[in-house]
């Protein structure tokens, strides 16, 4: 199967971004610029704070709306989190988890880091126990690995990846698998500037669809949707979206320009 049957999804990160009035206007400005474009899924993640501000200016538009983030239990006394049916009353369809911005070191911020990534504590196994719970609830994961770069430079990208993704996916249903998008993220690529190799991308892409081939069959390895993301941008994204095991993009920096961020949505759907 070739990756023209399989919708790609174009995913904006917006991160930390946007008041409401900000993702009022972004959603406004890239709306008429998508609407009607055929053959790709356009999806925009604001921070929960506008997730009701952008799905207004979505209107009629096909926009999809997603979360950054979100918890695995239903309700009750778990200060800061934010549950499935909270963001599917808000309109949304999906929601990242595994971000390699929330993976890592729980209340701990390591100086010796030249950046301070990764201190929300996410891992392999609540990512897992998210997974379970909001697919159960309707809401799609969009789920992300990738390796760091000493990871890469060890020549342990695969090991790294494929582990990631068989914790992640353990014990979800083939059906289940097939409806959900993983984000291939190294997470040397994330806002640097440096895109990972078009065919580099696309071969760890190939890794991660043949992982769940060995784990969950054919049907959810040739249907599940596998997004590049790592500094793709209007420049780079058609050479990066037109390789056959990459199902589209999870854009954080230039998802945040509508016209950007417009130009990755029509290269996905040309
Ligand atoms: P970037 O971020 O496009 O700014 O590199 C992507 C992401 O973190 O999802």
């Amino acid at each position: 199967m070739t990756s023209n049957a399989r919708t790609p999804v174009i995913a904006g990160n917006w991160k930390m971004n946007n008041t409401r009035e900000q993702a009022r206007e972004l959603v406004s400005a890239l709306a008429p610029q998508v609407k009607g474009l055929s053959g790709v899924e356009v999806c925009v993640c604001p921070p929960f704070t506008a997730l009701e501000a952008a799905k207004a200016a979505i209107g009629d538009s096909g926009i999809a709306l997603g979360a950054q983030n979100v918890f695995w239990e239903e309700k009750g006394a778990w200060t800061s989190q934010v549950s499935p049916d909270m963001l599917l009353d808000a309109g949304c369809k999906y929601a990242i988890i595994g971000h390699s911005e929330t993976r890592g070191r729980f209340g701990t911020v390591d100086e010796t880091l030249a950046t301070r990534l990764a201190y929300f504590g996410e891992t392999d196994q609540t990512i897992n126990a998210k997974a379970h719970f909001i697919m159960g609830k309707g809401l799609l994961p969009i789920i992300c690995c990738g390796e760091m770069i000493d990871e890469r430079k060890a020549g342990k990208t695969d090991e790294i990846v494929s582990g990631q993704i068989k914790a992640c996916l353990a014990g979800l249903s083939a059906e289940q698998v097939a409806a959900l998008v993983i984000a291939y993220e190294p997470v040397w690529a994330i806002g640097t500037g440096e895109v990972c190799e078009s065919e580099e991308a696309n071969r760890v892409c190939g890794v991660i669809r043949e992982t769940v081939r060995g784990a969950f069959g054919d049907s959810a390895a040739d249907a599940v949707r596998i997004l590049y993301g790592g500094s793709m941008n209007d420049k780079n994204a058609a050479e990066l979206l037109a390789k056959p095991h990459i199902d589209g993009g999870l854009v954080g920096g230039a998802a945040l320009k509508a016209d950007s961020f417009a130009t990755i949505c029509k290269a996905a759907a040309a």
